[in-house]
């Protein structure tokens, strides 16, 4: 898809995001695409507070989440293991009109994600450095193979269940909670009911948090016992 096809939309926060064209939606909230990345996907999973975080996330999109998350570990001084599952991405092109504010070390990472994004994504991107390793895999989360007990965090960050219903199923669900690891948190824009109940009847304990405006969120946690 050309990069003309993907309008630019500002958002609350000033920091921008794209509408997709075939989804008719936009990758991150209107309310603010770097606050979403931050307060949402990070600190609701408590990512920021992790020791060792290991984030695994289904929809790599403009690697916003990715950013934000990267950003906070190199403050902290943290190890960051990151395992993104992408099923449609975008160019290189696309993924670098997207500018977020980033410090200048986070912001030479990113560039090296640039630099490696595939033409022709057949193979993961993998890239590791003191910081820690990213690895986007071109893959349908609804028939990919996740790591069993690995994850300390889901982002869970596809399009909405009304225009993009797959990664949304029960079976997606239940699989992501065999890849988390014990006390791991799930977070996700959606309070959709049938999808909290799903992710109940997956083994998750699922809350329902305040967002930005009048928006709610959900958090899900796997047990620690
Ligand atoms: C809301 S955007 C994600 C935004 C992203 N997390 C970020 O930080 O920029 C949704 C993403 O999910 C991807 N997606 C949709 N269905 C998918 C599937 N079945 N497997 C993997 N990725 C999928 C889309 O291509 C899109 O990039």
């Amino acid at each position: 898809m050309k990069a003309e096809s993907f309008e630019p939309l500002p958002t609350a926060d000033g920091s921008p995001t794209l509408l997709h064209p075939a989804f008719g939606e936009a990758y991150s909230s209107r309310y603010g695409a770097w606050m979403q990345a931050n307060e949402l996907y990070l600190k609701l999973t408590q990512t920021h507070l992790h020791p060792s975080p290991r984030v695994l996330e289904v929809g790599f999109g403009l690697g916003v989440n990715f950013r934000a998350t990267l950003e906070s570990c190199l403050q902290h001084g943290v190890y960051l293991e990151y395992l993104s599952y992408e099923a449609f991405p975008v160019s290189r092109e696309v993924l670098n009109s997207v500018e977020l504010p980033l410090s200048a070390l986070a912001q030479k990472i990113w560039a090296g994600v640039l630099g490696d994004w595939p033409a022709e994504p057949h193979r993961p991107l993998c890239l590791e450095g003191a910081w820690g390793r990213l690895e986007v895999r071109f893959e349908d989360a609804t028939q990919a193979f996740f790591p069993a007990e690995w994850a300390t965090a889901i982002y869970f960050d596809p399009f909405s269940p009304k225009v993009n219903p797959e990664p949304w199923q029960p079976h997606v669900l239940k699989k992501l909670f065999l890849a988390t690891s014990k006390g791991a948190r799930l977070a996700t824009y959606s309070v959709a009911g049938g999808f909290r109940r799903a992710l109940a009847a997956s083994g998750f304990v699922v809350r329902r948090v305040s967002g930005i405006g009048k928006k709610a969120w959900t958090v899900a946690e796997r047990p620690e016992v």
